[in-house]
């Protein structure tokens, strides 16, 4: 199992300080969202439904044609693999979210990491291509037309472009999701960053129909529970409150790149939901923040530390202090 972000138990125990009273930056999830629905019994009791109306909701949304309700975006990185026939050439643009290479790698393909100038340059040579868009931990956003022309490239050879669009939210007029019916296009949604709802355990696969099709049967019967299904469905209509959280995540995005700058950790890349920030002590800097219980997401192989919006004005208050006392 990799490692990531929000593991607050574990950090409370390894510093001895309770759980209740950290500032949990480790993760890029919306650290506020909506008051929730009440979820009716029925929704608890019986089994989940496909025609309750999720998928409508979400295509329009989404802005996609046709998309398949997952448990987490993980759960279709997972799957993925296991409808190519091992030992394919696949190329994921590094550094990004981990798990997509160790997917691959899993299932018996041939990964290689590489940056965009060299993927590029050997874009022919892969039947598969990784791109998380905006990029975790860099924040990176490509142009959608460079990312169209490597799908072309790659479709015309009956490869793929799959595109993790996990932070996507904030920035919809970047997102490949209009163009996801495209054969061998595969764009990916994670619904709990954005609605600040990780634990609900829900994403979404945008992709052309035969695919996804291919994509259900390999989870399975129910893959996203009732509940889950009912609070996306209230939220996914909520257009209003859509735009508010955008407008909130991005002013508070702005907000923690300009207090990190102030402070001499100008970030080196970001999204409304997370800063990045490059540090030649960054495993000093997280050790320092973790013992006044702030955590944050170390980076150690590239020398960075990921952090995540604070929640309320205590939270910034407490970042601020911590940033102004840091060692120098
Ligand atoms: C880039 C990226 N993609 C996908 C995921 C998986 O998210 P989820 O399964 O909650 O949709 C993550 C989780 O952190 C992520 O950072």
């Amino acid at each position: 199992m990799l490692d990531h972000g929000g593991r607050l138990r574990a950090a409370a125990q390894r510093y001895g300080i309770a759980v209740a009273d950290w500032l949990d930056l480790s993760t890029g999830i919306a650290p506020y969202g909506w008051p929730l629905p009440a979820i009716p019994e029925s929704v608890w009791q019986r089994l989940p439904e496909p025609d309750d109306g999720l998928e409508a909701l979400a295509r329009d949304y989404y802005g996609a044609a046709a998309l398949l309700p997952v448990a987490g975006s993980q759960a279709a990185i997972q799957a993925l693999p296991r409808l190519r026939r091992p030992g394919l050439r696949v190329a994921v643009l590094a550094p990004a979210y981990a798990e997509h290479a160790e997917a691959w790698r899993r299932e018996g393909h041939l990964v290689q990491e590489l940056g965009e100038g060299a993927l590029d340059r050997s874009l022919d040579r892969f039947d598969v291509v990784l791109v998380v868009n905006p990029n975790n931990p860099t924040g990176r956003l490509i142009e959608r037309e460079r990312l169209l022309d490597w799908h072309t490239r790659l479709a015309a050879r009956g490869g793929w472009l799959l595109v993790d669009e996990a932070f996507m939210d904030c920035t919809p007029e970047h997102s490949l999701a209009a163009y996801s019916q495209r054969p061998g296009l595969i764009v990916l949604r994670s619904f709990g960053k954005f609605f600040g709802l990780a634990g609900i355990r829900l994403g979404f696969a945008l992709a052309e129909e035969g695919l996804l099709e291919q994509l259900a049967a390999q989870l399975g019967p129910w893959a996203v529970s009732g509940p889950a299904r009912a609070v996306a469905a209230a939220l996914l209509a909520d257009v209003e409150g859509q735009q508010r959280q955008r407008e909130c995540l991005r002013v508070d995005g702005l907000r923690l790149a300009v207090l990190l700058s102030e402070h001499g950790l100008a970030p080196a890349g970001g999204t409304a939901l997370f800063q990045l920030v490059g540090h030649y002590q960054a495993v000093g800097l997280h050790g320092y923040f973790a013992r006044r219980g702030i955590l944050l997401r170390l980076f150690a192989e590239i020398r960075c530390l990921r952090f995540g919006l604070p929640g309320d004005e205590a939270g910034w208050q407490r970042l601020e202090q911590a940033l102004k006392d840091m060692p120098r």
